[in-house]
């Protein structure tokens, strides 16, 4: 039995831990919308599935819109808004222009959610269970998707500039991205095995198979029949040479025989820091499964807008 003084000791106790427990966990949790959108995860999964359907790389390019939202005023949905008279937003940084795609997916996916449940789901929170899903939809891990982003009222195309890595970056450079954004150089490795579908131009490319040293010269020599030494561009190749519409390891396994596709996709493994992790994952697809679940949900929660900030928008492209 307790005694009174020590139970009025206690209590406050309890409370306090538990509006810390609450609070500190930020307002995110995966039932969020259990009540208030029960369809939400059907819904979403459904759309993704078609999309893929009709085009299987579409899921390598929403996983990479999550990760353009992300890194820029974090997961808000600013890469969604569109560019108007009196309105600049990140759609035109280099990064993103002509090359990020899945914005339609996403608009199909949120007007269905938006019939089934009014005003209540953000576009932030959508984007990132359509990673979640396409990942897994193309072979890769699962993971239960925190919820409860709300969507930016702002965009910042300077920061989309600044804070997207490009395809020649050195490692360091990779690793003080990673880092400015709360991710660990691990994150930053396992995160990159995303690079394991989809398909890249040929002019962020071409450096690396004109002019780096630590290439395989067969792959180099393959990626030369469609990216000439100038002029085409935008002619696209597999990003991982041997399985670019299933989420596996073999991104991994391309980095160990000199076959990564990007400059800064080698850059993990050159003799660097990464090299090891780069080795393990390699042989053991599992671990990078793992791995990659945990760093995506670490991703997925570089500061939200929750609580009272930002909005619910109603449509993707435009602030309400
Ligand atoms: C580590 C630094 C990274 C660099 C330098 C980088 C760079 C690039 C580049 C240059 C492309 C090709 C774009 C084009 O040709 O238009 C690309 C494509 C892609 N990136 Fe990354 N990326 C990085 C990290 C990531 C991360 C963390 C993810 C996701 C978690 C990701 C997912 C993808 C996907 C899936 C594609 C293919 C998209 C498609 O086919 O539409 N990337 N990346």
């Amino acid at each position: 039995m307790l005694s009174m003084a020590s139970m009025s000791d206690r209590i406050p106790t309890f409370l306090v831990l538990f509006l810390l427990f609450c609070c500190v966990q930020g307002q995110m949790n995966q039932n969020f919308y259990q009540k208030s959108c029960p369809n939400l995860q059907t819904i979403v999964r459904s759309v993704v599935s078609q999309a893929i359907a009709t085009e299987a790389r579409m899921g390598a390019s929403l996983l990479r819109l999550f990760f353009h939202d992300c890194f820029v005023q974090g997961c808000d949905a600013s890469i969604l808004l569109d560019d108007t008279q009196t309105f600049t937003g990140e759609k035109t940084a280099f990064p993103n222009v002509n090359s990020v795609r899945g914005y339609e997916v996403i608009d199909a996916i949120k007007s269905q959610v938006e019939a089934s449940c009014q005003a209540t789901v953000s576009c932030a929170d959508i984007v990132a269970l359509a990673a979640r899903d396409s990942v897994n939809l193309l072979g890769g891990p699962t993971w239960n998707v925190a919820l409860g982003r709300r969507d930016a009222r702002t965009a910042s195309l300077s920061q989309a500039n600044s804070d997207l890595p490009g395809p020649g970056s050195s490692l360091s450079t990779l690793i003080s991205m990673f880092n400015a954004k709360n991710l660990s150089a691990q994150d930053m490795t396992v995160l990159s095995g995303a690079h394991t579908i989809g398909q890249g131009q040929c002019f962020l490319f071409r450096d690396r198979i004109y002019n780096d040293v630590n290439i395989n010269a067969s792959f180099a020599a393959l990626r030369q029949q469609t990216c000439p030494i100038s002029g085409n561009d935008s002619n696209l190749a597999p990003i991982d040479v041997q399985s670019p519409v299933t989420f596996d390891n073999a991104y991994y396994v391309n980095l160990v025989n000199q076959k990564g596709m990007f400059h800064s996709d080698q850059e993990l493994f050159n003799g660097g820091s990464q090299d090891s992790l780069v080795q393990q994952y390699s042989t053991d697809s599992a671990a990078f499964f793992t791995a990659f679940a945990k760093s995506m949900v670490r991703l997925g929660g570089i500061t939200p807008l929750t609580g009272k900030s930002g909005e619910i928008r109603l449509n993707c492209r435009t602030v309400n």
